[in-house]
């Protein structure tokens, strides 16, 4: 019994053991948690902050749209549709490479009157090409199916104006009036002879 004793006294001089209480999370802060996330749906259905341009690249959503309509409004980079589209045959430098494929740096047609150069990148060309380095006869494809018109207008803008080129800018609205004048043309242009027919 003396054991006992000692045992008892030895649990007096103890804290009860700890144990777990199940604490529910109060009822404020659920509501709370609720009223946040109403407010979240409703700023992102009502505020629509991704119209806002300033949160992306600063075009609007209707530049987009026209881009993407193949309009005039949006930024196409003539750059990169040259870089994608023309230089495997013209070069990056658009020096071309000789015997097969004429330069676009300073060549006369390029820098024309616009409808020529739209009118080539639109229907491609096959046959005798007489240029100031050289004659070539080989063939460049069509593009009327692969490039939008603000995409043909960003692309010859771009080699209008530079590799040493300095002809004016061309418009969307340009290359659309040339491919509805040419919409029944299937086949490219056949070389010297009809290119010099294009209206300059
Ligand atoms: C698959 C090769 C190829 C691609 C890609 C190509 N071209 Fe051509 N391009 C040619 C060839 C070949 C000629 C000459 C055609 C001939 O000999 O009848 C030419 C001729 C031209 C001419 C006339 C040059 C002159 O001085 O008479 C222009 C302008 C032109 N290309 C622009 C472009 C543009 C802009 C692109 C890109 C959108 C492009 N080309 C993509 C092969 C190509």
């Amino acid at each position: 019994m003396r054991h006992d004793h000692e045992t008892s006294t030895a649990q007096k001089r103890e804290h009860a053991d700890p144990s777990e209480i199940n604490r529910p999370i109060p009822i404020i802060v659920i509501l709370l948690a609720l009223a946040l996330f109403v407010w979240a749906i409703f700023y992102i259905v009502i505020r629509r902050p991704s119209d806002n341009p300033a949160f992306g690249d600063n075009r609007a959503r209707s530049e987009l749209m026209a881009a993407t309509a193949g309009g005039s409004g949006g930024r196409v980079d003539g750059a990169q549709v040259f870089a994608a589209n023309c230089i495997a045959c013209h070069q990056a430098n658009a020096m071309g490479l000789p015997g097969v494929f004429p330069p676009l740096a300073l060549s006369q047609r390029a820098t024309a009157k616009a409808t020529l150069p739209i009118s080539i990148v639109l229907h491609g060309i096959s046959g005798k090409l007489t240029t100031s380095s050289g004659v070539f006869n080989g063939s460049m494809p069509t593009f009327k199916a692969k490039l939008s018109d603000a995409e043909i207008a960003a692309v010859l803008t771009h080699v209008r104006t530079n590799f040493g080129n300095a002809a004016g800018p061309v418009s969307a609205a340009e290359v659309k009036a040339v491919r509805d004048q040419t919409k029944d043309r299937t086949t490219p242009w056949t070389g010297d002879d009809e290119l010099a027919k294009i209206k300059q």
